[in-house]
């Protein structure tokens, strides 16, 4: 990139006045919105790949163990240990007080009390692990998996079916499910944001879902979440160009009924559907390359067959 080019991450500023300048401090804009991300190098690539996989090994791992009579506190303390083991901290323990060290993982800052989010039925996202909450057969749940290791964090998360899921159940999951991949193939070098989104929408209201609007997809690489905004439909407001070496979240959220969600004032974390409905999600964190994207959070721990 040239001094004069205009900058890599959107700004509308020459990179020279940009990301280009020694230091980088707060730049302000009046006409545009400040959009700043992160594009990883072949320094930072490597430690991405490797929380990547970790927190996708974790999920993986976890999602086989879940029956009827688990304790969503189960996979709570699972995810916790796994994440400890491998040298890691859970990402969503004390977030967004961010205390990361793996020495203090149980100091409480006020933030999110538990170390994975875990969504059952008809909780969208962010529900609170708790030993209270015994899975049965039928329901849906969400697992939701970010590490944070060597300064970077990797986020995944899927929706598994406990015991035989009911025909509702079964439309907003794999819905969910596509939208996700569709949302994925959208991802080009050079494409448009907005198109994820657009893939993402058309696939679930063609089914007469609800697509949440009021939780997104979202950067993540040194910060869990940064730019861009990954919205689930298409909005102008926070479309950019995709670049090569940007990483980001698609985690679109399906709801059986409304779109609508609100927020449990008690815990002032469980995000629920405003009818009760059922809800579905699936989550990836994406590379853009030269050439098309790549999903960095595939697991790659040893099945059986490699034993
Ligand atoms: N992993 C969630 C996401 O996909 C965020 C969880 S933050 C928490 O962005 F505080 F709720 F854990
Ligand atoms: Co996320
Ligand atoms: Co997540």
């Amino acid at each position: 990139m040239k001094r004069n080019d205009p900058c890599h991450c959107g700004s509308g500023l020459k990179y020279k006045k940009c990301h280009g300048r020694k230091r980088t401090t707060t730049i302000s804009l009046t006409s545009r919105p400040k959009r700043d991300f992160e594009i990883m190098d072949a320094e930072s690539l490597p430690k991405m790949r490797k929380v990547c996989t970790l927190s996708a090994n974790i999920l993986d791992e976890v999602c086989e163990r879940v029956q009827p009579g688990t304790t969503t506190q189960q996979i709570d303390d699972w995810v916790h240990q796994m994440t400890l083991d491998a040298g890691a901290y859970p990402a969503p323990l004390n977030y967004p007080n961010g205390r990361t060290d793996p020495k203090k993982p149980r100091i409480t800052t006020g933030g999110f009390p538990r170390s994975v989010c875990t969504s059952v039925n008809d909780v969208v996202c962010h529900g609170i692990p708790s030993e209270n909450c015994v899975l049965k057969e039928g329901d849906i749940l969400n697992i939701d998996v970010t590490s944070y290791l060597n300064g970077f964090h990797g986020d995944t998360s899927r929706t598994i079916y406990v015991g035989t899921p009911s025909e509702q159940a079964k439309l907003v999951t794999e819905t969910a499910r596509e939208c996700l991949e569709l949302g994925i193939q959208a991802v080009k070098p050079h494409g448009r944001l907005i198109e994820v989104g657009r893939a993402i929408y058309n696939h679930a209201t063609k089914r007469g879902l609800g697509v949440v609007r009021d939780y997104t997809g979202h950067g993540v690489g040194r910060v869990f979440h940064a730019e861009p905004q990954v919205c689930h439909y298409p909005n102008r407001e926070t479309d950019c160009e995709l670049l090569p070496g940007m990483t980001f979240t698609i985690e679109p959220m399906i709801n059986a009924g409304t779109f609508q969600t609100f927020l449990d004032k008690s815990d002032g974390w469980t995000v629920y559907t405003l009818d009760r409905k059922l809800s579905a999600q699936f989550e990836h964190t994406i590379l853009v390359t030269e050439t098309g994207h790549e999903i960095l959070t595939l697991p790659d721990r040893n099945t059986d067959a490699d034993k």
